[in-house]
């Protein structure tokens, strides 16, 4: 039997990353992001910013993306967006451009949820192992960090979620009080690297079931970080990196703490990252220890899957294609939406 070849042309614009994709069934062609350097200076993404970088990069992505491919828009069979949630103008220039393209091009259009995608970028036939259903997914990104269960590509379930900051956001916001550029995430890492994590204890949050809290830690290095300037201003500098090792192991051990519960409580052992911060060395290093301690069966995304690109929206696309799930000319993207 031959597999139909279905071609998707994805595109992903929920935050300050313009990026297109073209997916040959799950096998990614081309997955092109275009990085938005004017929030830097800010310490954050200015959501009108972003919207007019997302209008400026669009066209040449897409472009990009098809060339890359090797693939003529005709030969398209869909097209796939971000529906939410994430930046409401953002996410209207990638909706606009979607719709437009697959009403020129009289081909269906499909509305992808971000953090569903985020799950489902497991499903990418390039990553070294592919989950079987039910899983569990840590799902850990700036705007979300919660615990999911997945039974099927689009049948998911919330186990645990945060109450207030999510993981991405404490790591950024520790690495703002600590005089880092935006984000943070990814810097705090590097300097972990040389740091020692126990030269700094801060203090575990307490929360109900499955679910996260990380304003307290904000609040608790923030405090810390006051005294000890007041006694000697070059703290910071002269302890970045144990405070960064030290930050990110209690983050990481927060998040760990309720996968284990999780998994005990549901008895699954097919567990999964997913989302921004499972970037992380820490995170992606304790998930392979804790595997072979609890005989879990785990699956990290590779690397480039992990932050936000456009390959894990034509992955659930193609998912939803198969499920002849389809929207029409009316939808609008959604600064919210739920899971
Ligand atoms: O999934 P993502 O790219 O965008 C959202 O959907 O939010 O996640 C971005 C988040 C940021 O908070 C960033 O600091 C964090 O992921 N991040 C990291 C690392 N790489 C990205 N956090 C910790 N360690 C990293 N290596
Ligand atoms: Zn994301």
């Amino acid at each position: 039997m031959t597999i139909k070849r279905t071609y998707i042309l994805a595109i992903e614009s929920s935050c300050d990353d313009t990026s297109v994709a073209i997916l040959e069934n799950d096998k990614v062609l081309s997955n092109i992001i275009a990085t938005q350097d004017v929030h830097k200076e800010y310490g954050g993404v200015v959501p009108e910013l972003a919207s007019r970088a997302h209008q400026q990069n669009i066209i040449p992505v897409v472009d990009t993306a098809l060339k890359r491919a090797g693939i003529k828009k005709e030969q398209l069979d869909a097209i796939a967006f971000t529906e939410g949630p994430g930046l409401l103008g953002s996410l209207i220039v990638g909706a606009s451009f979607a719709k437009s393209l697959a009403l020129g091009l009289g081909i269906p259009l499909i509305a992808v949820d971000h953090l569903k995608a985020h799950i489902i970028s497991h499903f990418i036939q390039d990553n070294e192992a592919i989950p079987n259903f039910p899983f569990l997914c840590l799902t850990v990104s700036g705007g979300h960090t919660m615990i999911v269960k997945v039974d099927s590509p689009t049948k998911m379930e919330i186990l645990g979620k945060t109450i207030d900051d999510a993981a991405g956001e404490a790591f950024d916001k520790i690495a703002k009080i600590m005089g880092l550029p935006y984000p943070g995430g990814p810097l705090v890492d590097k300097y972990a690297q040389l740091g020692d994590s126990d030269k700094f204890s801060f203090p575990h949050p307490k929360t109900t079931e499955l679910n996260f809290s990380f304003s307290g830690l904000k609040t608790s290095v923030l405090y810390f970080l006051k005294k000890e300037v007041e006694k000697d201003p070059n703290f910071v500098q002269n302890n970045l990196n144990d405070l960064c090792a030290s930050v990110q192991k209690t983050i990481v051990d927060i998040l760990l703490k309720n996968l284990i519960l999780a998994s005990k409580k549901t008895n699954i052992k097919e567990i999964a990252i997913a989302g921004g911060v499972s970037a992380n060395s820490r995170l992606r290093m304790e998930i392979q220890r804790l595997g072979n301690e609890k005989d879990w069966n785990t699956y990290i995304p590779k690397f480039e899957y992990c932050t936000d690109n456009a390959a894990m929206i034509g992955i659930l696309g193609y998912f939803k294609y198969l499920e002849g799930s389809f929207v029409n000319q009316r939808i609008t993207p959604k600064a919210r939406i739920e899971f």
